[in-house]
């Protein structure tokens, strides 16, 4: 089990003149483990900024990140599981090729490998796409193998970089209830952002509302809903809750 500590996190990048754009400011937070931690604020207040921090992608410039394990703080980063916004599979890797070298890469022996490929497309229900090339599945079918792929290393730590939001619909809504399902079955610290609140209100456990650039913590609530979780009526009212609040934020308040 994986806890992670965000602990005053500051990041700055470079604008193009070379002056100083502050993107995270003071950001503290925790997600805990075997929950689902939902962070949302407005387009480029710095979410994906934070998930690359987090994964290793880019340095902090202040405050630190504290990854724990049963309450123990590990030496280093563990491995992290990273769904994307577009599923980035390799076009001449068949799905459950590109499964597998993700697995390869986080050090699972060859044996382990055949099995947890089929594994976890079983999971996803797309079983019967083993041997298929990404070409010939649909979006939503992408990003179900980008799902399998980022849950199969079985990495306690799983970010997701609002990996819904180029697929209709209906078709979000069923990813959502595939993914909310398996994060409870297989209780995996789950990093999930989004902009879009009923999304926040369905999936989390716990929200972390971030405020415009830079993005320091607005709101921190915890979603009352039960689990396991059914889309209900009752999700549109946690989603207006967040959205009184993130709304009252970005209004001035902050
Ligand atoms: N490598 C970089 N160099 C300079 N500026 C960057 C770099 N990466 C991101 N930015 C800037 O940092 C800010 C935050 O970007 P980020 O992608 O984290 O936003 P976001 O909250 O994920 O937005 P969205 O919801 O639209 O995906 C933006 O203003 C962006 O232009
Ligand atoms: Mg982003």
């Amino acid at each position: 089990m994986a806890q992670l500590l965000v602990k005053g996190a500051e990041k700055w990048f470079r604008r193009e003149d070379g002056r100083p754009l502050k993107i995270l400011d003071r950001l503290s937070f925790e997600a805990r483990e075997g929950c689902v931690t939902v962070v949302v604020g407005p387009s480029g207040c710095g979410k994906s900024t934070l998930l690359n921090v987090i994964v290793g992608l880019e340095p902090l410039d202040r405050g630190e990140l504290v990854f724990l394990n049963n309450a123990r703080e590990l030496p280093r980063r563990p491995l992290i599981g990273y769904v994307f916004q577009s599923p980035r599979l390799l076009p001449w890797k068949t799905v459950g090729e590109n499964i597998a070298l993700a697995l390869k890469g986080a050090g699972v022996d060859q044996r382990e490998r055949e099995g947890r490929v089929h594994r976890y497309l079983e999971l996803v229900g797309l079983k019967e796409f083993v041997n298929q090339y990404p070409l010939y599945l649909s979006g939503g079918q992408r990003q179900r193998a980008g799902l399998a792929r980022a849950l199969a290393i079985e990495s306690d730590l799983v970010l997701m970089d609002e990996p819904f939001a180029s697929v209709d619909e209906l078709t979000a809504r069923q990813l959502r209830q595939t993914t909310r399902h398996l994060c409870e079955q297989l209780h995996r610290t789950v990093l999930f952002v989004t902009h879009n609140l009923a999304e926040a209100a369905y999936m989390s456990d716990f929200v972390v509302a971030l405020t415009e650039r830079p993005a320091c913590m607005a709101e921190y609530l915890a979603n009352p809903l039960p689990s396991p979780r059914q889309w209900s009526p009752e999700i549109y009212g946690f989603a207006a809750e967040l959205e009184s609040k993130v709304t009252l934020k970005e209004e001035g308040d902050l």
